[in-house]
């Protein structure tokens, strides 16, 4: 779903001068028009749907543009900056690694690949076992269907291989996983896709008014795939469209359905994973431990990082060499995220969202209430929320909604991503997890305010 284009087009906005917040200027910035333009005639027109502000310096959870504005960021880039911006010890780890002279090492080992894998693995429950690192989510998502797919095949011959996910769901932006995703306008380029990729609704209680188990089976029987020959189960751990986690009895069932079938069970943990819905990983929430995990984002705090973290079984199938890339465990990302994980445990961030998980479900709440029923479900776990703009009494997405209250809140000094989720609907709040209570509460009033005036 392709979001609207901010104009380029200064407009006077109330002055905005707080602990966090500064707005001295138009917005966007008349003097940063030029560069906004340049880029739009010189990219993908796919690159200009942000909020037109020129990211120029992080600090904290606050983010600077080179003109004398500072937002405080309810972004986090997209929910990559766990430690917030300009975190001393991740900038202290790029450096250090940069004047040890190794930006690039290939599969060769490293102290640094060893150490944060040992980090990795202590976060892991069993049976996870193994860690692979990779560059994106998108990487790790597509290893992961590699993994299922190989799996299937193994045991059951071609036939094997379907490979089952959900309605709206979304795992990046590469082939395979385009394919996997549940988000048709996503796969228009696909023609008629993959017979062996199919969709199953999402128990999110809104789309899908029925959460038991009972309509996985339903919609798989009614589209003729018989459970024996699943190879995979891939599923958000919460959808990124709606911050709403899997039902833990309907989670559970699919752990016991994929172990009956023989299906391996993979948890996309691109968005939850090291502490954002306030565990170390979403699916903690459900009582189950997948097979496979798929993560990014917050494992590195900014750098480009992902990893699939697997069972023994998994991830051994293939041998030396088979499975690598040239940017696994790039010495400097590495280093970055094993700062970024030292940072979350030492100051214990997983808690700091699971603290700070009520003051934004209640705002979530709030903000719906003054949208008068232009927020027609608002989802939040941890520090993760979803405001989903839809036609008052249904589920038809209201785009033109979603992206106007960006627009406000970008320009009293919240930022704030393009709309994403179903139809372009919804509005993510998702701040680092160094977040104070003080800083999440203003920010979530001036939502509040936007909302009301809507
Ligand atoms: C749940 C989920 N999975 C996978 C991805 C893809 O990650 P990347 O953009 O790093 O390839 C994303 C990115 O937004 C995501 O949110």
């Amino acid at each position: 779903m392709a979001t609207k284009e901010f104009p380029l087009v200064p407009e006077k906005v109330p002055q905005v001068r707080t602990k966090y917040r500064t707005i001295a200027t138009e917005i966007p910035v008349a003097a940063s028009v030029p560069l906004l333009k340049k880029l739009r005639d010189m990219e993908p027109r796919s690159m200009g749907g942000q909020p037109p502000v020129v990211w120029h310096r992080g600090d904290g959870a606050c983010i600077s543009d080179p003109y004398g504005n500072r937002w405080l960021d309810f972004s986090s880039g997209v929910l990559v900056t766990a430690c917030g911006h300009g975190r001393p010890e991740i900038v202290q780890a790029i450096r250090d690694m940069a004047d040890q002279g190794l930006y690039h090492a290939y599969c060769f080992p490293s102290e640094v690949r060893l150490q944060l894998v040992e980090e990795l693995s202590s976060w892991l429950p069993p049976p996870l076992a193994r860690v692979f690192l990779l560059t994106t989510g998108s990487e790790a998502c597509e290893c992961a269907i590699k993994l299922a797919m190989t799996r299937g095949l193994a045991l059951g011959g071609k036939k094997k291989t379907v490979f089952v996910t959900f309605d709206h769901a979304f795992h990046g932006r590469t082939m395979g996983v385009q394919l996997a995703g549940g988000i048709p306008a996503l796969k228009t380029w696909l023609g008629d896709g993959d017979p062996r990729f199919v969709q199953v609704p999402y128990p999110d209680g809104f789309r899908q008014k029925d959460t038991r188990f009972e309509v996985f089976q339903a919609a798989l029987a009614a589209k003729g795939v018989d459970p024996d020959d699943v190879c995979g189960v891939m599923s958000e751990t919460y959808q990124g469209c709606n911050a709403c986690l899997m039902p833990p009895e309907y989670a559970q069932d699919l752990r016991r359905w994929c172990d009956r079938h023989k299906a391996v069970l993979i948890f996309d943990e691109i968005q939850a994973a090291f502490g954002r819905t306030g565990k170390p990983f979403g699916f903690m929430h459900c009582g189950v431990v997948p097979d496979l995990a798929a993560c990014g984002k917050g494992i590195s705090g900014g750098m480009p990082l992902a990893a699939v973290l697997g069972t023994e079984e998994l991830m051994n199938m293939y041998g030396p060499g088979e499975m690598t890339s040239t940017h696994s465990a790039n010495p400097v990302c590495a280093a970055a995220a094993l700062a970024n994980l030292r940072v979350i445990r030492k100051e214990r961030l997983v808690e700091n969202a699971a603290a700070l998980a009520p003051v934004l479900a209640e705002g979530a709440r709030r903000i719906a209430a003054a949208s008068r029923g232009k927020v027609g479900r608002a989802d939040a776990v941890g520090l993760v929320a979803a405001l989903q703009f839809t036609r008052p009494g249904s589920t038809e997405p209201q785009p033109e909604h979603a992206w106007e209250f960006v627009r406000r809140a970008v320009a009293r000094g919240v930022m704030l991503f393009a709309p994403v989720g179903v139809g372009g609907c919804a509005v993510k709040i998702n701040p680092p997890l160094v977040i104070t209570e003080e800083a999440l509460r203003e920010g979530l009033a001036v939502l509040e305010e936007i909302a009301a005036e809507l």
